[in-house]
């Protein structure tokens, strides 16, 4: 045998073997081409090996060579195979998806029961004709006070029941300072403002008083504003709207009651309570707009008026709901929430 018959033989075998080594799909697969190429016995490679005794002396150290690397070459593909074969069955081991089982359920959020509140409120007031306006949350002592008939001296404007915030220059309850709204009375002022009778609006939104919560308060709230400006208005109507409002979110079994009181900007002025559980408890407060409003406003109280009404949302919604305590709606507790 000459050395270049030698060296195709061993070439031959190392490109069989390097392709059988990188089909080997199983165990069985790779202990057949193992003892294919590399049996001690009957091995191809052992074949070819023994073929080197048939090689001339001075040719033997290329074969030899030769041999050592295409045995090399060989303990890789084997080596090869054996680490692929590992990798595919540990990824074997996981178990195959099943496409028919249930997904993981995804929680959508749900709308916060005072925004739902919200909701049925405006809707129950635009049946009766009166539309959504909105205000700002940070008011100056025009809207929130003055043209409300607040005084400056009066302990409404207190900076101890009041959010004023830090404004440069102006001193708390002055022209120029800023405040969280205590109260959606402000709304009328601005609606007033930019509107000409007649005028049927309803403003819901949060307001803010420096009050410690308990069961029943929390610094920060809602309150459904209704004002009513027209020719020939009468606390008639005022008494019927709120009637029918709760008749239609409480339910017309619902005791209501109006209490005389006093607001600075309406005259005569009532608290407006509800019966639930056997008690009388206030939701708010409403009344006549005041003249001096409406001259505040540029009205002439001579030919316009109108009614007025703040009532708590919380409050109407936990008494529909049958809810015991205010703070439970702010807790971001979703065991309370969900049930909503
Ligand atoms: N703004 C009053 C309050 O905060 C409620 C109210 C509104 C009273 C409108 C009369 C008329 O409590």
């Amino acid at each position: 045998m000459t050395l270049a018959e030698f060296i195709a033989a061993l070439e031959a075998l190392q490109s069989e073997a390097s392709r059988v080594f990188a089909g080997v799909q199983s165990k069985e697969d790779l202990e057949e081409a193992r003892v294919r190429f590399l049996g001690a016995k009957k091995g191809a490679f052992r074949e070819v090996q023994q073929q080197l005794g048939k090689i001339s002396k001075e040719d033997k150290p290329q074969a030899g060579q030769q041999l050592n690397k295409v045995k090399k070459a060989l303990a890789e593909a084997l080596e090869n195979a054996t680490d692929s074969l590992k990798e595919k069955d540990s990824g074997s081991d996981s178990p195959t998806p099943d496409p028919t089982l249930p997904g993981i359920p995804m929680d959508l959020g749900h709308v916060h029961p005072i925004t739902q509140t919200i909701e049925h409120l405006k809707e129950i007031m635009g049946r009766m004709g009166f539309e959504s306006a909105e205000g700002p949350e940070v008011e100056g002592p025009w809207h929130n006070f003055v043209a409300l008939n607040i005084p400056e001296d009066h302990p409404a404007r207190d900076p101890l029941d009041n959010f004023y915030l830090a404004t440069a220059g102006a001193t708390a309850g002055e022209e120029g300072s800023q405040l969280m709204r205590s109260q959606t009375s402000t709304v009328q002022i601005r609606v007033m403002e930019k509107r000409q009778p007649p005028i049927r609006i309803v403003s819901l939104g949060r307001v803010y008083r420096p009050d410690a919560p308990d069961a029943t308060h929390f610094p920060m709230f809602h309150q459904m504003e209704g004002l009513l400006v027209d020719q020939n208005v009468t606390m008639a109507n005022l008494k019927t709207v709120l009637r029918v409002f709760a008749n239609n979110y409480l339910g017309s079994d619902v005791p209501i009651r109006f209490r005389p009181s006093f607001f600075p900007f309406t005259e005569p002025s009532v608290e407006v309570d509800f019966l639930w559980n056997d008690q009388w408890i206030e939701f708010g407060g409403a009344g006549m707009v005041d003249p001096a409003v409406l001259t505040a406003v540029g009205y002439d109280p001579e030919k316009v008026g109108g009614f007025a009404f703040g009532l708590g949302v919380e409050r109407l919604c936990m008494r529909r709901h049958n809810i015991t305590d205010i703070r439970d709606l702010y807790s971001g507790d979703l065991r309370f929430l969900s049930q909503f």
